[in-house]
């Protein structure tokens, strides 16, 4: 695959991202589609995440009918030319009525991310990265903060009933000792993209899946921050510890983290 062919695909994500949120902001105003089944506790999937998965694997397989899919609704399996898409990041918040979600599209080649989309339909906010290239907000360059350390850092700490709750408090404890401030604002997608145009320092969040953060991941990457490395292959099925941030504060959270969670000479998260 050549780079024009990543280039149009990532021109495509984003045309394709503005058209789902379009579908979304429609239920999310109208109220229509806001009632869901549970997956899990606290893990609702409602009538408008199906219809975008939907939309999105039509629009994608019939313009790149060789490429593979993978989405948080209707899975999939990993492919040498592989779209992960997340139809919405943030589906509590949006079945609350809360404004905070995010499409998420991601394209990978050979087990790396090379494109990342990812759609804040309210704001109208579009955050794209192609890899080597930088990352934009509406077209306009962004860059990761500058913090000077954690009395200065906030971090969103997303939290799921996926991991035992008791490593979640220690990781709070552990960002409250250090003098961190923490948000949990519901969307891994839209937490990446924060720290990618550095309105937040840092992201983590213990058990996260593929479609949740490998666009948002790029984002970062390419704002000039830090990221832990997503496995591919079959590990994009699988849950997995998540870390991006200001490289000024890295050592310290990639620290509080395996504080918090792990066994003694496990190795948690690499660096680039
Ligand atoms: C969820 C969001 C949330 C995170 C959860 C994810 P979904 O994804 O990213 O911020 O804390 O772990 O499952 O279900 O809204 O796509
Ligand atoms: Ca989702």
């Amino acid at each position: 695959m050549t780079g024009n062919d990543i280039d149009r695909r990532h021109r495509f994500a984003q045309d394709c991202a503005r058209q789902a949120g379009a579908i979304a902001r429609h239920y999310f105003r109208s109220g229509e589609a806001l009632s869901s089944a549970e997956k899990g506790r606290h893990d609702p999937v409602t009538q408008a995440d199906l219809e975008i998965d939907r939309f999105l694997i039509d629009q994608l397989a019939g313009a790149f009918p060789a490429d593979g899919i993978l989405t948080e609704e209707t899975g999939g399996s990993p492919a040498r030319h592989l779209w992960v898409i997340d139809p919405i990041d943030g589906t509590l918040n949006f079945a609350r009525g809360i404004a905070h979600f995010a499409v998420s599209i991601a394209f990978c080649v050979d087990g790396q991310t090379e494109s990342g989309v990812v759609y804040d339909p309210v704001s109208n906010e579009i955050f794209t990265a192609r890899r080597g290239q930088g990352a934009f907000c509406n077209g306009r360059p962004i860059r990761v903060r500058a913090a000077r350390g954690p009395s200065d850092a906030i971090v969103d700490a997303g939290y799921s009933l996926r991991h035992p709750a008791a490593d979640y408090l220690g990781l709070i404890g552990n960002l409250l000792g250090q003098g961190y401030a923490f948000v949990q604002n519901g969307s891994a997608a839209m937490g990446l993209a924060a720290v990618a145009c550095g309105r937040i320092d840092g992201f983590c969040e213990l058990s996260l899946k593929s479609w949740d953060v490998l666009a948002g991941l790029l984002l970062v990457e390419e704002a000039g921050g830090w990221t832990s490395d997503f496995p591919h292959g079959p590990g994009l099925l699988e849950n997995h510890k998540v870390l991006a941030c200001t490289p000024s504060i890295r050592q310290s959270l990639q620290d509080l983290m395996l504080a918090a969670t792990t066994p003694r000479g496990e190795t948690l998260l690499s660096s680039r």
